[in-house]
């Protein structure tokens, strides 16, 4: 499939998605959020890609957010309306059952920031800037930052980003907890598909089923939670890569796993 402004491409089971505008800091126009949610849609039936990353293009920004250039055109109400069907491509994110990895260099503001905050592991360069840049602008994150953010860093540090749109580099986003990760920023993507290949040589049922226990299990309340992970954890006790990955253990080798 021909991407105009997205970037694709799979290699052992990691498929690597960039933001492809660099002119623009990999601002979000309306073609890259149809692309995306296409994108992903495939992506959560995809069962040979096992982890995804998720950068942009260039030295300069993961994404600056929503291209800004959109917001002066003039309003026609049936978009309003043609928009509220619209499924934010970051929710479509969410049906993924495969470990998501940003990988953020430069820029990652409003939109851009909330693209990161929809992905499960974050790798940004110790010179990144984040932050949920909206409220300069007169609006407010629409992207799922005002519920993210908070999830991920705890109120009171989501609300002075959010109500000051201050941006904060990649030190400060570690010590917060919104980055699990900082490195030197020529490493960004290398460290971020080591990871994903790392990821993506585990036992593939195993590692789906453990990424929805935690994500699915956050919405729960506890007793549900543990429920939703004894039945995954049961389930996986009927998996070929359960007896492949004891005997090789046992046998001192490495595990084959074939995702049965
Ligand atoms: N939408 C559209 N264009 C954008 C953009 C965005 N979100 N962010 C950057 N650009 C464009 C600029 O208009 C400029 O285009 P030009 O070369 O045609 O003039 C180009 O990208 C470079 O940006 P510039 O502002 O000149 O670079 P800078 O290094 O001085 O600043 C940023 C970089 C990212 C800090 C600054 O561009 C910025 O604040 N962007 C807006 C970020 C934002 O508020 N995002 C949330 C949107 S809801």
């Amino acid at each position: 499939m021909a991407w105009e402004t997205i970037r694709y491409a799979a290699v052992e089971g990691v498929a690597t998605v960039t933001l492809d505008r660099p002119d623009v800091f990999n601002a979000m126009n309306e073609p890259m959020r149809r692309e995306l949610t296409e994108c992903f849609t495939r992506l959560a039936v995809d069962d040979d890609v096992r982890v995804i990353v998720i950068t942009g293009a260039g030295e300069r920004a993961f994404s600056a957010g929503a291209d800004i250039r959109e917001f002066v055109k003039p309003p026609v109400p049936v978009k309003f309306r043609e928009e509220r069907k619209r499924v934010d491509f970051r929710a479509v994110m969410d049906r993924c059952p495969q470990p998501i990895i940003a990988a953020i260099r430069g820029y990652a503001l409003g939109g851009g920031l909330e693209l990161a905050l929809a992905c499960d592991i974050r790798i940004a360069a110790e010179d990144a800037q984040l932050g949920l840049t909206e409220i300069s602008l007169a609006i407010i994150p629409g992207g799922g930052g005002t519920q993210r953010l908070p999830r991920l860093v705890g109120r009171g540090k989501a609300l002075e980003m959010i109500l000051t749109g201050a941006r904060i580099g990649g030190p400060e986003a570690l010590r917060i907890g919104l980055v699990e990760r900082v490195v030197p920023p020529g490493e960004v993507l290398p460290a971020a598909q080591e990871l994903a290949r790392a990821l993506a040589a585990r036992a593939p049922v195993a590692l789906r089923y453990a990424k929805e226990a935690v994500v699915k299990g956050l919405e729960l309340p506890l007793a549900e939670g543990l429920r939703l992970e004894n039945d995954l954890a049961t389930l996986l006790r009927t998996t070929e890569d359960r007896l492949e990955g004891a005997k090789a253990f046992l046998e001192k080798r490495a595990p084959r796993f074939t995702g049965t």
